[in-house]
C-alpha cells in the first residue's frame, strides 16, 4: 500500500482497523480520502488474517461529510469525467463484513459512508444529518437510496429536505444503526461485535452477508433463489464438515477458513 495520508489502518485479532484521519477538518471526506478507504478495505478482503473490518473516525467526529472547499467550484462536466462515484460503488462489493464505529457529527457523505458500513455502533453523542439541501445540492453518494430503504420514505425525505440532525436515539428507533453505547466504549463495543463475527466460519459469514444483501434490491423469488446457491454452496466447504461433525460429535467446531 501507497503511504497513507488521510486514514490509518492496523490489522488485530482478526480485525483491520480503518480510521480516517482528518481530525481538524472534523474527517471532512476528499475524494483521496475515499479511494485511501476503498483501497484499505480491498486489501483487507483479500488478507486472509482479516476476517471482520471495523471503521471509525480519528478525533471528535466520525465525519462532517464531503470536503466541501474541494467541491465549491465543481461543474457537471468535471463531476462526469471524474467519476468519483466509481470509487464509493467499490465499497458495496467489499466481502467481509464492514462495521462502522460512529460519534459526533456523521453528516451528509459521512451519513452514506456509515449507511454502506453492514453495521452501525453510535456513541451516544452521534448526530446523523443530511445537509446537503442548506448547500444548493443533495446528496450523491446513495444517501437517497440507502436511507430510504431502511427507514421508508416518509422519515426519510424529512430528513433529507429538513437537514435534521437525527440523535443516536432516533436512528436506532428507526433501524438503522444496532446499538448505541457510552462514548469512552464505543471502540469496545465494535471489537466486541466484530470478535463474534470473526469466530464464525468465514466463508458462511460472506455467503450470508451476500444473500442479505440480495434482499435488499431483488424480489423475494430472485433472493430466495440467490439463498439456496449460496447455502448448496457451503457444503462444498470444510468448515460445514467441520461444523457439523462438532455438533455431531458432542465437541466445539475448529474452523479453519476453507
Ligand atoms: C470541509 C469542513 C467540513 C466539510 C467541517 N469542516 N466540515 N471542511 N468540508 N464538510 C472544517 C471547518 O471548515 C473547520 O475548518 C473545521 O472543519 C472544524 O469545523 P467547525 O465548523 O469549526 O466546527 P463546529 O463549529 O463544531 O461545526 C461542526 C459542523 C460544521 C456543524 C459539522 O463544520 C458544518 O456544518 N460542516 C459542514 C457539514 C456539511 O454541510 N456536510 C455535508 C457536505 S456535502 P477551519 O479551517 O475553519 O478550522 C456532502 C455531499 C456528499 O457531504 C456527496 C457525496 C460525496
Amino acid at each position: 500500500m501507497n503511504a497513507l495520508q488521510f486514514i490509518e489502518t492496523s490489522i488485530e485479532e482478526g480485525i483491520g482497523y480503518i480510521f480516517l484521519n482528518r481530525p481538524k477538518q472534523l474527517n471532512a471526506l476528499n475524494r483521496k480520502m475515499i479511494r485511501e478507504i476503498v483501497s484499505a478495505m480491498e486489501a483487507y478482503d483479500l488478507d486472509l488474517r482479516v476476517k471482520v473490518i471495523v471503521l471509525a473516525g480519528n478525533g471528535k467526529a466520525f465525519s462532517a461529510g464531503a470536503d466541501i472547499e474541494e467541491m465549491v467550484n465543481d461543474n457537471p462536466v468535471s463531476l462526469e469525467l471524474m467519476n468519483q462515484f466509481a470509487d464509493w460503488d467499490r465499497i458495496s462489493l467489499v466481502k467481509k463484513p464492514v462495521i462502522g464505529a460512529v460519534k459526533g457529527f456523521v453528516f451528509g457523505g459521512g451519513f452514506e459512508l456509515a449507511l454502506s458500513c453492514d453495521f452501525l455502533i453510535a456513541a451516544s453523542d452521534t448526530q446523523f444529518s443530511f445537509p446537503e439541501v442548506t448547500l444548493g445540492v443533495m446528496p450523491g453518494a446513495g444517501g437517497t437510496q440507502r436511507l430510504t430503504k431502511l427507514v421508508g420514505k416518509t422519515k426519510a425525505l424529512e430528513w433529507i429536505l429538513t437537514a435534521e440532525r437525527i440523535k443516536a436515539k432516533t436512528a436506532l428507533q428507526y433501524g438503522f444503526i444496532n446499538k448505541i453505547v457510552a462514548p469512552e466504549l464505543l471502540m469496545e463495543e465494535a471489537v466486541d461485535l466484530a470478535g463474534k463475527i470473526a469466530k464464525q466460519p468465514p466463508l458462511a459469514v460472506r455467503l450470508i452477508k451476500e444473500s442479505v444483501n440480495k434482499a435488499v434490491d431483488h424480489s423475494l423469488y430472485e433472493g430466495m433463489q440467490f439463498e439456496r446457491k449460496n447455502f448448496y454452496l457451503l457444503f462444498a466447504s470444510k468448515d460445514q464438515k467441520e461444523g457439523m461433525s462438532a455438533f455431531v460429535e458432542k465437541r466445539k467446531p475448529n474452523f479453519t477458513g476453507g
